[in-house]
């Protein structure tokens, strides 16, 4: 049914404007100072009086159903667009992971199984390129044509997944061919190798020395690196999960050397420290994800990142473990803990209270960090603006809500959240998805498989 959203303040990236927003076959119609619902018969209005309407929110990294360390994450594409959606967030980008010498052709297809019958919001793929890199820089161009513009490098998880800096080179120079956008997980995975068995021999196990074993100048070093070696082939680069105040130096002096550079950083990395692999029975484990997390004096600095523009994007790097079976298989030793932790739903309502209410930024920041930046830099053409013609993906929040974040309310599979009891202040209430009100006052009312593909586009940003 079409729609009529009343009485809101309608939130971009540039402005804010009090008007009446109407939908139209899924997508937005028009945006007008003011509608009489009788002049549209058969249009469901709906009130949004002292509420923001945003766009959908657009969460451009994550990992539903993912083959990692031994197990898979928790979340597959029914559970964890669930909980994105009553997160106020209408559109993913998932990492396509291929095991090692499979084609990426067959990746794609085993993604797009995962997806079609289960997401009940729109869905994008990134995909990853692991060593050998021969075949996979053979199929570049299929990617592409497939709707994937963006693939991942990365540059840790050694003899797994880790890219060799010729690797690097190599995937760097055939991207810009295709005009893909590199997305790096930036740190330095031989370093940390040697790191993690020295701690090893000397029998240092709990989960602190998982952040011991990968300290935050491998991670500036390895942005450093990236930069320099982008710079030489040319080619637009993206970082993911920036954690440390020497990367954001690194991306500040590019990005002022006018470099083609985009920096993602998630939730965690702000507000959370690393003080919490210290808790006790073993609850660091919960914490376990790569980068890790840092000392307050890094938070800090991110949060400067984000606040001077230095950071363009922020993700969850979503990748669920349940702390009572999957991250047990690190008792003994934290090298065997699988990485990653779960934020689909928390990403709005908590950088929503960190940066909009504590740090004051603008609701219009806000919307350009968490939906239109993201949208326009992984060519999502219709999404993460408020715009006639655009997707009718929308977020209607209520700003001054007040409530605490609980496991037990959440929607992600998984039997944790690190945001436990965070205060937090800002919720959505409905979420709108092409037309189809798929969270209805805080209730979730969609069928399973409604979530479209989404083929994407070039990246603007990244190659005009
Ligand atoms: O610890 C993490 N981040 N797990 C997910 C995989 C990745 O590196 O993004
Ligand atoms: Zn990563
Ligand atoms: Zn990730």
């Amino acid at each position: 049914m079409d729609l009529i959203i009343k009485n809101g303040t309608i939130v971009n990236s540039k402005e804010s404007r009090q008007a009446d927003l109407y939908i139209k076959n899924g997508k937005i119609e028009s945006i007008k100072d003011s509608w009489l619902y009788t002049e549209i018969p058969g249009t469901e209005v709906i009130d949004a009086q002292n509420m923001l309407v945003m766009p959908g929110g657009v969460d451009v990294h994550t990992h539903l159903e993912m083959p990692f360390m031994g197990t898979y994450s928790t979340d597959d594409f029914l559970t964890g667009t669930i909980a994105a959606a009553m997160g106020g967030t209408t559109s993913i980008i998932d990492y396509a992971i291929p095991k090692k010498r499979e084609s990426l052709k067959k990746a794609l297809e085993k993604w797009h199984k995962k997806a079609k019958s289960k997401a009940v919001i729109d869905y994008g793929f990134h995909m990853a390129i692991v060593p050998p890199i021969d075949r996979p820089l053979e199929e570049f161009e299929f990617l592409a044509e497939s709707g994937v513009t963006s693939i991942k490098c990365f540059l840790a998880y050694k003899s797994s997944l880790m890219a060799s800096d010729v690797d690097l080179y190599r995937i760097l120079e055939k991207a810009r061919k295709h005009k893909i956008l590199v997305c790096n997980h930036a740190e330095n995975g031989e370093i940390i190798d040697y790191l993690t068995k020295q701690l090893l021999n000397e029998g240092k196990k709990e989960p602190i020395f998982h952040a011991y074993s990968r300290p935050p100048g491998l991670e500036e070093e390895s942005v450093s690196r990236v930069i320099k070696l982008a710079g030489m082939t040319k080619t637009p680069v993206y970082f993911v999960h920036l954690s440390s105040k020497g990367a954001i130096k690194e991306i500040k002096r590019a990005k002022k050397d006018k470099q083609k550079v985009f920096a993602e950083t998630c939730p965690q990395y702000t507000v959370l420290s690393e003080h919490k692999y210290f808790s006790k029975n073993f609850e660091g484990a919960k914490y376990v994800m790569s980068p890790p997390l840092r000392k307050y004096k890094h938070c800090s600095s991110i949060k400067k990142g984000i606040k001077e523009g230095v950071i363009d994007v922020i993700a969850t790097d979503h990748c669920p473990f349940n702390f009572n079976k999957e991250k047990r298989m690190g008792l003994r030793d934290f090298t065997k803990i699988p990485n990653g932790m779960p934020g689909i739903e928390t990403r709005m309502a908590v950088m929503f209270n960190e940066m909009v209410v504590k740090q004051g930024l603008s609701p219009n920041e806000f919307v350009r960090l968490n939906c239109s930046n993201p949208a326009k830099i992984f060519g999502l053409a219709q999404k993460g603006d408020l715009k006639e013609g655009k997707d009718a993906d929308i977020v209607i929040w209520n700003p001054d809500l007040i409530w605490k974040i609980k496991q037990e309310h959440l929607h992600e599979n998984v039997d944790y959240t690190p945001f436990e009891d965070y205060i937090v202040t800002g919720k959505p209430v409905t979420v709108i998805s092409r037309g189809d009100v798929i969270v209805n006052n805080g209730e979730f009312k969609a069928e399973p498989g409604r979530g479209m593909y989404i083929s994407r586009h070039t990246s603007k940003p990244a190659y005009s």
